[in-house]
């Protein structure tokens, strides 16, 4: 047990369901996705039987790597020369010296000795100028739509100047157990309610100011003239190769290039030209009554009626009268928070999935490159390389950028022979699961490259598409995000319960896979845009005391247990900062926020920055470009508790509200310090 002589006990597990959630937060977010089969029922291969034995490309690259030329990454802030990039690169980053929170079920967000924590915006806040005062008793989707809206995933901060900034944060899914007295269900629920939760989806962009030269933000008190709400009414942009093709269309959108909303968008992330992109997950609990043709079945939209019944208020959501509205969502979003006239705009060259984030890094050329997650059990990695070089300060240019390019998905090989991959998580005879990867192209802007498949089919039926290229079926790719120091590329894979030990393979080793894991990419030449990496994976989650756990080498009574590993972030140092869903579940103890150096000597050495309250997720994270502030979203505190009977009162002790909360150090030291 690290940095405490207590003992950590191991609690009782609660209303544990197959990914670690309870009950409620998988019936209200992902529609009870984890009660179903997985939808992926391709053929494709676990490759967990495939050994070319090939040596690490890990090994080969520290060998003969080359420094990557002129290259940019994703934030101007964060970067460094590219000349740090590469083998003779400086040490990367100071060793994190905070002493870590302990594992606890408190119902309260907790920090490190020497940090502050402060509340910014709750659920039902005021958002536009004007906008009501929240009464929980007494809501109104007129008042909603003005105010700040429910859970909070995606956390990003455009920063103006030192002093002022521009916070956006994604609405992924209402609890309406906990939102209202006496839920009943979408069947039985007045309209008004009903039209409240289409309310409180989208995102919020909200104006920031520094208080006090800290690490402190707070609402501006300013005009407040960026502050949007963005929601299921409002209009939304599909660009893009897909935007007016017959799929597309509607009989209120003849020309399949607008569409209302945006839905259950979880992480996101932003570019070098400052947007924000959000990303469409579990969009499928929306609609009632799709066809059950194998493109629906993919997606796991249901025959029957959603258990939201939004289709009583908007009959867009019963796809039995209006079969392409659900292809209409399951897109990245670009949201443009310096234009509040701007409308948001839905790229469907990003491929049509159960997108988590969408983070973005500038290749070795200038172009574009946004990796790309799948959450679904057995779903895929994907990426993105636009046709177009980054210009920078030309806004007209770069907001063009994500329409025509190349859509990838991965295929990843083990080196170590297949029985040495026994589904326990025990490490391979190299020491290492590890191995290389191909990028598949399945289209650009023009040209197809599945069989079958037309550029519309693939951007629209991605999975399908993906399927049919023969995509490696990963442990649920959440967050998948390159770091701005190395330009290497993490992806969390949060766990598969329903991987069964056969089909254990090395890049996902587990079988059930309960705790998750982490996959560090390494592309080739270190150039984003490359179509070859090399792959290892540098953490197996759980309790470090368990044998099935890897914590990159570093020495496992130094590390804290970590399970569940959803969103993630960098810190200007390259450390990565890794949130989680599904402690409470898997480990009996509070979501977390961790973070590990991934480079020299503590690579591994995971410590515990922040613990949320009773059931909540830890979402958000990022970092502030100065390195003094982590914006973090506990989201669904009290999921498991009804509107009478609150099981966490978080923040204020009467009701749980999703909020978004800054952290900083009371010294003003670099977060992690
Ligand atoms: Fe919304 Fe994949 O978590
Ligand atoms: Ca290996
Ligand atoms: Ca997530």
């Amino acid at each position: 047990m690290p940095e405490s002589a207590t003992p950590r006990r191991r609690l009782p597990l609660l209303d544990l369901v197959g990914g670690g959630r309870s009950r409620a937060t998988c019936h209200y977010r992902c529609g009870d996705a984890c009660f179903h089969p997985a939808p992926n029922t391709s053929s494709n291969s676990y490759f967990g039987d495939i050994f070319q034995g090939v040596l690490s490309r890990r090994s080969a690259l520290r060998a003969g790597a080359v420094t990557a030329g002129a290259s940019a990454f994703g934030l101007a802030s964060l970067t460094p020369a590219a000349a740090e990039r590469g083998p003779n690169r400086p040490h990367p980053a100071p060793r994190l010296t905070f002493k870590s929170v302990l594992p606890n079920n408190d119902d309260a967000l907790t920090v490190p000795k020497h940090y502050e924590q402060h509340v910014i915006i709750r659920w039902g806040d005021p958002v536009l100028p004007g906008a009501p005062e929240f009464d929980v008793n007494a809501q109104t989707a007129e008042a909603q739509a003005q105010q700040f809206g429910y859970n909070c995933d995606y956390v990003g901060f455009h920063q103006l100047d030192d002093d002022h900034g521009l916070l956006w944060v994604n609405h992924e899914y209402t609890n309406e157990s906990i939102m209202f007295a006496g839920w009943n269900g979408g069947a039985n629920a007045d309209p008004e309610q009903l039209r409240v939760v289409m309310a409180a989806h989208g995102g919020s962009l909200v104006e920031l100011e520094r208080v006090g030269g800290t690490g402190q933000w707070k609402l501006s008190e300013g005009e407040r003239s960026f502050n949007r709400r963005i929601h299921t009414s409002t209009p939304v942009t599909l660009s893009g190769p897909a935007a007016g093709s017959d799929l597309l269309r509607t009989e209120a959108d003849p020309t399949g290039t607008e569409v209302l909303g945006m839905l259950n968008n979880c992480a996101g992330g932003m570019t070098p030209w400052g947007t924000f992109l959000s990303g469409e997950e579990n969009f499928h609990q929306y609609f009632s009554n799709a066809p059950g043709t194998a493109e629906t079945n993919r997606y796991g939209l249901s025959t029957r009626a959603s258990g939201r019944r939004w289709d009583r208020v908007d009959e867009r959501f019963d796809l039995s009268k209006h079969p392409n509205e659900a292809n209409r969502f399951g897109y990245v979003v670009e949201i443009d928070p310096l234009d509040p006239q701007a409308k948001p705009v839905k790229r469907t060259m990003l491929g049509r999935f159960k997108h988590e984030g969408a983070n973005t890094i500038l290749a070795a050329d200038g172009r574009v490159v946004v990796y790309l997650g799948d959450d679904e059990r057995f779903d895929y990695m994907y990426k993105f390389v636009s046709d177009g070089r980054y210009v920078e300060g030309s806004r007209r240019q770069n907001l063009t950028l994500l329409d025509s390019g190349t859509l990838y998905v991965a295929r990843l090989t083990g080196n170590s022979p297949a029985e040495e991959i026994d589904g326990s998580g025990a490490l391979p005879a190299d020491g290492e699961f590890d191995g290389t990867g191909e990028w598949i192209a399945l289209c650009n802007s023009t040209k197809s490259f599945v069989r079958g498949f037309s550029v519309e089919e693939v951007l629209v039926h991605t999975r399908l598409a993906a399927d049919a290229a023969g995509a490696t079926k990963m442990d649920r790719p959440e967050d998948f995000e390159p770091s701005p120091v190395t330009g290497k590329v993490y992806c969390a894979l949060t766990n598969n319960s329903a991987r069964e030990p056969g089909q254990a393979d090395e890049p996902n080793p587990r079988g059930p896979n309960r705790y998750g894991h982490i996959l560090e990419i390494i592309e080739d030449g270190e150039d984003n845009a490359a179509t070859s990496f090399g792959w290892n994976v540098p953490l197996v989650c759980g309790d470090p005391e368990d044998d099935d756990t890897y914590y990159a080498g570093f020495d496992k009574s130094k590390v804290m247990p970590i399970s569940s590993p959803d969103n993630l972030a960098f810190d200007k140092h390259g450390n990565l900062w890794i949130s989680t869903d599904g402690q409470p579940g898997s480990l009996g103890t509070a979501d977390a926020l961790h973070v590990m150096p991934v480079e020299g000597r503590f690579r591994g050495e995971l410590k515990t920055f922040a613990t949320v309250p009773v059931r909540a997720e830890a979402c958000g994270p990022f970092i502030s470009e100065d390195n003094k502030t982590v914006f973090l979203a506990p989201q669904h505190p009290g999921d498991n508790g009804t509107f009478e009977s609150p099981t966490s009162t978080w923040p204020d002790g009467d009701f749980p509200r999703p909020s978004v909360a800054c952290i900083w150090h009371q010294a003003g030291r670099d977060v992690g310090q």
